[in-house]
């Protein structure tokens, strides 16, 4: 008996292809004859030279075996969609059963154990006699990992006066995988890697252990990609920094806070993460969805008064341990001074003291010509937000990062 299924079937759009090698080198195809929809490509291609359509088409069935019992299901989709079928439930993105919260095969939070080894279901085409294990609690997570590289700015959350534009500040690593799907994601060759081999946490934090000592530097940092969407192996790799580093050394979490619970925060400050940013990046979810491509207003919704109140909870509960930084960005084609202006008062509401670092979105991945903004309106959004009340207020230009005490950076020289 065959099965007549709907699913989304991803085509190239010869227009638009530009040869950019992106789809054979850094978010490649794991069933490049027969699409199974997963969608992955389609998220990356930095061109949008893919389209979707959904179609009906017919699909053999194939027989798989999970934790051991015999089902039925339609051959090419993934394996995450046959689970799916079958009435396996994964976790919301924030828990530490496997997820899906990037399905572009970066996170490795959909990881199962298939044919013997742990792989990605979110973009593993289903096969005949697959034998798939779901008890992974006692395997070590795993991640794909860019870097370690020594850094002489840092992030949202990096303390300001720490930096003096010549030494290297922090040893950062970049993960892969993001629940946001931004059309000028300033980090995409990391955020949509499925290629690169994974690391335990164990391994990640050596790496960047010997990166920090090195270097010399003052903490260590991860960034994305979105760090939080593998909770196991994020709260692992702080466990493991702890372990390896003497107190004293600044443990960085760079994040969107969109599933920065306040159990999960409670969880990573346990681990050892001393530093957070949070980049709600506006206020409003209309301006939200524009910057963030989520198309689902009650996910946007969400995401963002998740990130806000991640923001809250920090500074009331965890101000003694927690060094928090707060991350904005400006654009005038994406967010008006007007909110700009609010997200200034609902910062300084919460505490005026907190360090807010305004990123300028410049043209990368799908959105090539949106123009920078000029240094002098990054000055503006900068005064805007003082004049909110706050008083640590950082702008990302085009000559380098502009600080309190107009301590800033212009090719390399401190001024
Ligand atoms: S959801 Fe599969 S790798 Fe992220």
């Amino acid at each position: 008996m065959e099965y007549t299924i709907r699913k989304y079937i991803v085509r190239i759009n010869p227009l638009k292809c530009r040869k950019c090698g992106f789809c054979t080198q850094v978010n490649t195809c794991k069933s490049p004859n027969n699409c199974i929809g997963c969608l992955s490509c389609y998220y990356a291609c930095p061109h949008s030279a893919r389209t979707i359509r959904e179609e009906e088409v017919t699909a053999k069935p194939v027989k798989i075996y999970v934790d051991g019992v015999e089902y039925i299901v339609p051959e090419g989709i993934s394996v995450a969609e046959a689970l799916t079928k079958i009435g396996f439930k994964y976790g919301k993105p924030w828990s530490k059963k496997p997820s899906l919260p990037c399905r572009t095969g970066g996170c490795w939070s959909c990881m199962l154990i298939i044919n013997g080894l742990p792989e990605r279901t979110c973009i593993t085409p289903v096969r005949n006699g697959m034998q798939i294990s779901t008890n992974v609690e006692k395997l070590e997570p795993l991640r794909i990992v860019h870097g370690p590289q020594p850094h002489i700015v840092g992030g949202k959350a990096t303390p300001w006066w720490e930096v003096d534009y010549s030494s290297y500040v922090e040893a950062a690593i970049w993960v892969a995988g993001c629940n946001l799907r931004c059309p000028q994601c300033q980090n995409y060759m990391v955020t949509y890697d499925n290629t690169s081999k994974p690391l335990t946490p164990r391994e990640a934090a050596e790496k960047l252990v010997v990166c920090h000592k090195i270097y010399s530097t003052k903490g260590v940092a991860i960034s994305g990609g979105e760090p939080t969407i593998n909770r196991r192996w994020l709260i692992e790799f702080f466990k493991e920094l702890t372990r390896r580093l003497k107190p004293k050394v600044r443990k960085h979490l760079d994040s969107n806070g969109t599933i920065l619970t306040p159990d999960y925060i409670d969880e990573l400050v346990e681990a050892g993460c001393n530093n957070i940013g949070v980049e709600p990046k506006c206020v409003n979810p209309e301006t939200y969805m524009k910057i963030t491509g989520i198309e689902d207003r009650e996910k946007a919704i969400q995401y963002l008064q998740t990130a806000w109140k991640a923001v809250e909870y920090i500074n009331e509960n965890h101000s003694d341990q927690v060094y928090l930084g707060v991350g904005l960005v400006y654009n005038p084609k994406l967010v008006t001074l007007d909110e700009i202006a609010e997200a200034g008062r609902k910062i300084a509401s919460i505490n005026p003291k907190i360090q807010v670092t305004v990123l300028d979105y410049f043209p990368a991945f799908r959105r090539r010509d949106t123009p920078r903004p000029t240094v002098k309106e990054m000055l503006k959004v900068k005064k805007i937000l003082e004049d909110q009340g706050l008083r640590t207020v950082i702008v990302q230009t085009q000559i380098g990062h502009i600080g309190p005490g107009n301590h800033r950076k212009t090719n390399n020289i401190l001024i």
